[in-house]
């Protein structure tokens, strides 16, 4: 896609991409088509979620294990500048080379607290337009005409292939119940041996509360013109707050769709649907 060319824009405001919707100014087509050609070395690490997965909690655990101050003094950078992000790849815009070289840590999250999770963010940045209506927001969600489109063909497909790749493929739920022993199996997978205080410092320093005060951890601290005031980028951080939001009736639609599109899956995950 040419950047001359038009750009079509759905109702939230977003510009789909190789079945991705994405957001204008944001996310650069340039960037985007250069993304499977992209080199990929064998140190490189990259962190692939549907949005509002836990990209930025697992970006800044890399962060405390990559870079040394980043555990003394504390985040003095944004955490975007010391691991890069790749919410954009999907099969379509995968890198070539990650078949070859390089690790994947791959994050999933329960689509429900997913849709809760990425419909305040829809409403709290003022780049895409606002959609107060939970209901209306749920039916785009199920629909995959939301940002990063279907969480159901995201997932679904890193699932299928995830033997191609070297992958850690981790749930948001299982980093909640046992943090530590996330940090360790990340560790572990990335060939870093670490003492029992060193993985204890991580967790008090990548804990919810430590993030949410952060503002090196906060996008909405580091692009304040993209974000409204009030409200924050590291939200409220729980298992199951889909339950304050969906009724009886949206839940139970949601499981259907949910039994249909991943039956071959769905027994990977213990989330509680
Ligand atoms: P909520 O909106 O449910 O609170 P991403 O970084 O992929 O956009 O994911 C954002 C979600 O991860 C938000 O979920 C955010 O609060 C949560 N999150 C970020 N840091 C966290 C942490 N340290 N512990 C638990 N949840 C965290």
């Amino acid at each position: 896609m040419g950047e001359k060319q038009k750009i079509q824009i759905t109702a939230l405001g977003l510009f789909p991409y190789k079945g991705m919707n994405l957001i204008r100014g944001v996310h650069q087509v340039q960037h985007l088509d250069s993304l499977e050609t992209f080199e990929i070395r064998d140190d490189d690490i990259v962190v692939v979620t549907y949005p509002r997965s836990g990209t930025t909690w697992t970006q800044y655990i890399l962060s405390l294990l990559y870079h040394e101050d980043q555990m003394t003094e504390g985040s003095n950078k944004p955490i975007q500048e010391l691991v890069l992000q790749q919410q954009t790849i999907n099969k379509n815009i995968r890198p070539q080379g990650l078949r070859e070289k390089g690790k994947v840590i791959y994050i999933a999250r329960n689509p429900k607290d997913v849709a809760v999770s990425l419909f305040h963010l829809q409403n709290f940045t003022k780049v895409l337009k606002s959609e107060p209506d939970f209901n209306t927001f749920l039916n785009q969600f199920l629909k995959g005409e939301v940002l990063g489109g279907s969480w159901f063909d995201h997932v679904a497909d890193w699932y299928a292939h995830k033997d191609e790749f070297d992958i850690l493929s981790m749930t948001y739920e299982d980093m909640i119940k046992d943090t530590r022993g996330a940090i360790v199996r990340i560790s572990n997978f990335l060939g870093k041996k670490l003492d029992d205080q060193t993985i204890d410092t991580i967790v008090d320093k990548s804990s919810f509360k430590n993030m949410k005060e952060d503002p090196q951890a906060r996008r909405d601290k580091q692009h304040p013109a993209v974000f409204e005031q009030s409200g924050s980028f590291i939200r409220k951080g729980k298992v199951g707050d889909w339950k304050i939001m969906f009724t009886v009736a949206q839940s139970e639609g949601f499981d259907q769709i949910y039994m249909e599109k991943m039956k071959d899956l769905a027994l990977e995950f213990d989330w509680k649907l």
